[in-house]
């Protein structure tokens, strides 16, 4: 049975293992220059209603390093934009593609063409979730931290799409998450209400982002307007003052704490130019990983898990 990823919770601890383990392999095959053609013949769409640099570009050069075709689908020149149904954009597209990869802000449409479609469909974020950040952040985290048990994650900011696979995350891997967000851009409970339900993981939502940060490994944050939100901008700069990953955070952190970032950032606003530069910040190899991590995403869910 194909295996989608529309959000973490589509996967077993058993397959996000297997995935890092890939993901390493790979990686280290990469660095030695060494490109096995397992996809050859193999064509992954992509469609991207949102900007996207790194989640794109590198979606697209790990098909053509795993020896397949990836093709950008320009939402709007095709018939999604004219409200083709969605389950006939997913039983057409099913017949031409080996996997799709969507970007786009209703996460009800991803969960649509995952129903309706018989090819592996990749959430490459939307406005409630982004899987694939999160799996390559681990990824880091686990080269940096030597696995992610009794790791304490630390999210600074908006509780929204990144901030929600993490909580997802939590739940699947068992993770130590504490989260600090404003009163009114708090995790939504329905994510929360998963982990309350699984036996793995401790998630803890604050206010304060001086009490979370306190030991932590990883202080991790992201933009305060997320794409979509850009009129929301000044009122978000209020409710969000107080949440900036300084170097005053980073002193309440363990010495070593890797400080993460999914990129772009916003030097000044979510974190300083200081910090964002600064020794702690890992946030350019989190950015490589996720070619690493979706070469590994590609190979599961186009061959190995078929
Ligand atoms: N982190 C991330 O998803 O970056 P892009 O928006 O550039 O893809
Ligand atoms: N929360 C951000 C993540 C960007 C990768 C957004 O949705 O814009």
């Amino acid at each position: 049975m194909k295996v989608d990823i529309t959000t973490l919770s589509d996967l077993s601890k058993e397959q996000i293992d297997e995935l890092f383990a890939n993901a390493r392999e790979g990686k280290k095959k990469h660095k030695q220059g060494v490109y096995e053609p397992v996809l050859q013949g193999k064509t992954a769409g992509l469609v991207f209603d949102k900007p996207s640099t790194r989640t794109r570009v590198s979606f697209e050069a790990a098909m053509i390093q795993l020896g397949g075709v990836p093709m950008y689908i320009q939402s709007g020149d095709t018939q999604i934009k004219r409200q083709e149904p969605v389950e006939d954009t997913a039983r057409v597209l099913s017949r031409y593609l080996d996997a799709l990869v969507v970007r786009t802000f209703s996460q009800e449409f991803v969960e649509d063409l995952a129903r309706e479609a018989s090819i592996p469909i990749i959430n490459a974020l939307t406005d409630m979730y982004h899987p694939c950040q999160v799996l390559s952040d681990l990824l880091t985290v686990i080269e940096l931290k030597g696995g992610y048990e009794g790791v304490k994650i630390v999210w600074i900011g908006d509780g929204n799409n990144v901030a929600h696979s993490w909580i997802s995350a939590a739940a699947i891997l068992g993770l130590d998450l504490v989260l600090a967000c404003p009163d009114d851009h708090q995790p939504e409970q329905t994510v929360l209400d998963k982990v309350k339900n699984s036996s793995a993981g401790s998630v803890k939502v604050v206010s304060d982002p001086r009490e979370a940060a306190v030991g932590a490994d990883v202080l991790y944050t992201d933009v305060w307007a997320s794409m979509g939100q850009e009129e929301e901008s000044d009122e978000r700069m209020k409710s969000f003052e107080g949440y900036v990953v300084d170097q005053t955070l980073v002193n309440l952190a363990a010495k070593d704490v890797s400080v993460m970032h999914c990129l772009p950032a916003h030097r000044g606003e979510e974190i300083t130019a200081g910090v964002l530069e600064g020794p702690n910040s890992v946030v350019w190899d989190q950015a490589e990983n996720k070619l690493h991590m979706h070469k590994a995403i590609l190979d599961a869910l186009i061959r190995l898990w078929k």
